[in-house]
Parts: structure tokens; C-alpha cells; sequence
């Protein structure tokens, strides 16, 4: 059984507080995009559940949050664990703030779910998710989707106008308990406007709600990261794009377009200096 697992996309991400359990309520809308990792699923003869990646350094086996999902899932069903391979092709840049891991755990859980005859619905699945991670519960489902608490409350958005993404990652990684630490420790001085790009996607109007894209986490980066992410920034708009903005706690950054020939345009400027630079669609 081969899937797509497709990355995700902040369109906005704000961050309300910290809670008593150490995460954060956040409120964002989410959007997954066709740059995608694809998963092969083959069962095995008595060696178990065994997971591979095509990059060395990510973790293999038990660790990684496929390996995970894949536990949660039989668990949840109250049945014995399947021997079985999963093989991941990454091609969503890792540590990038698009969920890569998440994608591939939500896919998962998607694959298994149908090929035992869909006993859980979209809903349940999404649950089983939330014991993965954050992120997973809104991966399950995709979409233009509004995630609230931790990531978990999730509520269907009318879908972005068809558009072209240009997305650009960085050289360097960014640990996002790290990030999530700074934002306790500073006064946040730009929010995104959540409820008008709401609007704006109710009307169908996509610049308007490129325009309102925001992240408050691009605030604490630190202030080396924080340039070169206002560069890809500004240059993504220089290039073209209705608005752009940095995604989870990044530092990928990306642009919207209209027409796709500017968009590929940008792309062919953008991978001059950043070699992990895509042209997509939403999905
Ligand atoms: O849930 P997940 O394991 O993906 O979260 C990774 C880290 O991100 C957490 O350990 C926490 O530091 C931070 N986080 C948070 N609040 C959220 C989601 C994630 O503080 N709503």
C-alpha cells in the first residue's frame, strides 16, 4: 500500500498562553499543500513493526512517530499489533515547521484505518492522532482547517482560492520546544488578524487573506534567523506573491500567487540561494 503524506502550511499562528499542562493554546488556520512524503506499507513475515527512512539521521523503528501512530491505531481498536514495514521517501524538509513528522504518522493512521474497512471515523482517527502530537489530529483530516487548544480543535474553512505556493527552507533548523520557551519570556507586539483572513476566505477573496498572514513565532526568532527569513520574505513579494509568511515555528517561509508563471518564476530566483525551494498547490 503506497500514501501521500502532504505537508502543512500556517496561514496564521498566534499563540494565546501557556497552560498548566506545559503546551500552549494556539489558534491558526492550517492549510496542506502537494509537496508530500510518500509511505509504503508492506506486511512483513514475524519481524514485526519496522520503520525505514531514506535519511539516515531521522530516527528508525519504535522512535519514529510512525512507528507510533501505528501502536495508537491498534490500540484503539483493541487489536493485536501487525507485523509490518513502513517506508518513508522524505522529501518534506525536516525540522522545517510543516509537520513532516506529524504527515507521516497522520498517514498512517489514514492507511491502517482503511485498510481494516474504515471502523473509525475521520473524527476518532483525528483523537487517536492527538496521542501522537500536536499536529497530527489536523494532518489527519487536511484541508483549510482552524486548529485551536493545542492544535486539537479543529474546524473545517471554506478552501484557499485555487493558488501556487512558493515554499523556501533555510539552511538551519529550528527546535520548536526551544521557540515555544522564547515566547513565554517576551510581550508579543504584532498578532495576527485571524478573524479578518476568516472573512476573507468566506469570500473567496485570496488576497485578501494573504495579506493577513501572520506568525507570532517569526517575532522571537533569534536575530540571524529572523533576517534571513525576512529576506526569503521580502523576496517572495518582490517576486510576485499576493503576501508571505513563515510557517510554525519555522523557519520555512512562503509566498502566494495567482499565476502560475510568476510563481514559477519566483521559484527559479528563490532556488538560487536556497536550494530547498518548491513550487505547489494546495491540497
Ligand atoms: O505535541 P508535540 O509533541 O508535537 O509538541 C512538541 C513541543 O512543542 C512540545 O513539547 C511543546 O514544547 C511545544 N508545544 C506547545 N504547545 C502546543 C504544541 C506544541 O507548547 N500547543
Amino acid at each position: 500500500m503506497e500514501i501521500q503524506a502532504f505537508a502543512k502550511l500556517n496561514l496564521t499562528l498566534d499563540v494565546l498562553g501557556k497552560r498548566p499542562d506545559g503546551y500552549h493554546d494556539l489558534r491558526m488556520v492550517m492549510q496542506s499543500i502537494t509537496l508530500c512524503d510518500t509511505l509504503t506499507l508492506t506486511p512483513n513475515q514475524g519481524q514485526g513493526l519496522r520503520v525505514s527512512t531514506d535519511l539516515h539521521f531521522l530516527p528508525t523503528g519504535e522512535k519514529n512517530l510512525a512507528a507510533i501512530a501505528a501502536r495508537r491505531f491498534w490500540e484503539a481498536l483493541g487489536c493485536p499489533a501487525e507485523d509490518l514495514d513502513i517506508c518513508i521517501r522524505k522529501r518534506i524538509p525536516v525540522c522545517a515547521g510543516m509537520a513532516g513528522g506529524s504527515t507521516d504518522a497522520a498517514a498512517v493512521l489514514r492507511a491502517l484505518n482503511q485498510r481494516a474497512g474504515s471502523p473509525l471515523t475521520p473524527a476518532e482517527l483525528a483523537r487517536v492522532g492527538e496521542q501522537v502530537g500536536s499536529d497530527v489530529p489536523y494532518c489527519v483530516l487536511g484541508g483549510t482547517a482552524l486548529a485551536e487548544g493545542r492544535g486539537e480543535r479543529l474546524t473545517p474553512l471554506p478552501t484557499l482560492p485555487r493558488c501556487w505556493v512558493v515554499v523556501c527552507k533555510p539552511e538551519f533548523a529550528i527546535s520548536t520546544p526551544e521557540l515555544f520557551a522564547r515566547i513565554d519570556s517576551v510581550r508579543l507586539r504584532c498578532r495576527p488578524d485571524t478573524d479578518g483572513l476568516l472573512s476573507a476566505l468566506e469570500e473567496g477573496d485570496l488576497g485578501g487573506a494573504a495579506r493577513r498572514m501572520y506568525n507570532v513565532f517569526e517575532d522571537v526568532l533569534p536575530p540571524r534567523q529572523r533576517d534571513r527569513v525576512g529576506e526569503l520574505k521580502n523576496a517572495l513579494i518582490q517576486a510576485g506573491a499576493l503576501g508571505a509568511n513563515m510557517s510554525g515555528t519555522g523557519p520555512t517561509a512562503f509566498g502566494l500567487f495567482d499565476c502560475p508563471e510568476a510563481a514559477e518564476e519566483a521559484r527559479a530566483v528563490l532556488a538560487e540561494n536556497c536550494r530547498d525551494t518548491f513550487l505547489c498547490q494546495t491540497v
